[in-house]
């Protein structure tokens, strides 16, 4: 992204937690076999969820589970929040816990503006505060979906997931974390060397396909007569529900998957954490540690740049496996971000940039009742 710095080749080291796990010693005890057993279900659910590169049948991934969990049920002192089998949840909650945000949560300005004017605007705009000349080079930007689901902040210490909070007004948000918690897409445990504390924040969301098969299987409970199901209306609605679901259980039934697009609170480096220069690299940090980042977020140069790039998305808009409702341009210097700074609860430095809605609100004009040649009535709207 910014060749002054270019973000150095992945080390090996970060990725040992998914590196495949030596086999099985003989007589390992029921801790070390368990310790074992966490760090090959590690490494199958992210080949499976965010590599999509399964390495061994769904059928034996379920075995290495039942027979983690039946370690642990045998020894519960061996349970740790980081265990896949904590993805399940067992536990029906009364009410979501109030969480305060360590670091505001904010919302993006948007640009209502669906045409190229819109990012010229934009970057206008970023051009006069900065008090750039035009004899100035451009500035670089991060472009990045806008993506259409929950925002969601990840609260890890040392490297363990201990928090997962919705977003609430900005300030307080609810405590999700036994929801979240069954997103296989969400690293319980990060690789050695992370900051100590790190939030990542991104956006919870469900996959169109998800969607659809969802609604599918609850069309069929419906007609088996089951009381209080229901069908969903779009997939953001549907990841929503989920996230905000009492009961675990029923979350973990509801397929989400989840973005990483920013950080909340994150140690100093004289804590341990990173010196990051730009939005970039710290994305690629993000990537690096296990998060998925969506593969469409470019580095791009001026107006010209974010042009380009809302018009080239907007084009494989309705091929994308997720709703997108715009995308979202920032500036990628962490230092002129900070020198741009907020207005009210906006930061100056990221602007939305909406494409026209793909969902509208339309009237039934009539119910036609249709008689098949067994009787059987249809009403077709
Ligand atoms: S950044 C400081 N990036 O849009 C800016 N937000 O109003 C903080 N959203 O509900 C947000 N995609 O969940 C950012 N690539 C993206 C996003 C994104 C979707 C949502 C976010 C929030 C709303 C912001």
């Amino acid at each position: 992204c910014s060749p002054e710095h270019p973000h150095p080749t992945r080390p090996m080291s970060t990725l040992d937690l998914f590196a495949e796990p030596p086999a099985a010693p003989d007589a390992a005890g029921p801790a070390q076999r368990a310790a074992q057993l966490r760090a090959q279900l590690h490494h199958h659910a992210h080949q499976y969820y965010t590599l999509d590169a399964p390495e061994i049948p769904d059928a034996e991934y379920d075995r290495l589970f039942r027979e983690l969990q039946a370690i642990e049920a045998e020894h519960p002192e061996l349970l740790s929040p980081d265990s896949p089998t904590q993805r399940v949840g067992g536990a029906v909650l009364d009410a979501f816990a109030p969480v305060r945000h360590a670091v505001p949560m904010l919302s993006i300005r948007t640009e209502t503006d669906t045409e190229a004017s819109g990012a010229q605007t934009f970057d206008a705009r970023i051009r006069r505060e900065l008090k750039l000349q035009d004899s100035d080079p451009p500035v670089r930007y991060v472009a990045e979906l806008k993506f259409d689901g929950l925002a969601m902040s990840l609260r890890y210490e040392n490297g363990l997931l201990v928090q997962a909070a919705t977003r609430g007004d900005g300030e307080t948000g609810e405590d999700v974390t036994h929801n979240v918690r069954t997103i296989g897409q969400i690293p319980l445990a990060l690789p050695e060397g992370v900051p100590p504390v790190l939030e990542v924040r991104g956006e919870v969301y469900m996959r169109r396909d998800d969607f659809e098969a969802l609604n599918a299987r609850q069309r069929q409970r419906i007609a088996a007569g089951i009381k209080g199901e229901k069908t969903f209306v779009n997939p953001r609605n549907a990841a929503a529900g989920a996230v905000r679901q009492l009961d675990p259980a029923i979350a973990a039934q509801r397929p989400l998957s989840f973005f990483a697009y920013g950080v909340g609170e994150v140690s100093d480096p004289a804590q341990g954490g990173p010196a990051w220069e730009t939005h970039h690299d710290m994305l690629m940090s993000l990537r690096d540690w296990g998060f998925p980042v969506a593969e469409q977020t470019a580095c791009v140069q001026g107006a010209a740049g974010l042009v380009d790039f809302h018009q080239r998305i907007g084009m494989q808009r309705d091929l994308l496996p997720f709703d997108i409702d715009g995308v979202v341009y920032k500036v990628n210097n962490l230092g002129l971000q900070a020198q741009l700074g907020f207005v009210t609860r906006e930061p100056r430095w990221a602007v939305a940039h909406k494409y026209p809605a793909q969902e509208a609100l339309t009237v039934v004009q009539a119910i036609e009742v249709q008689v098949g040649r067994t009787g059987k009535l249809t009403p077709v709207a």
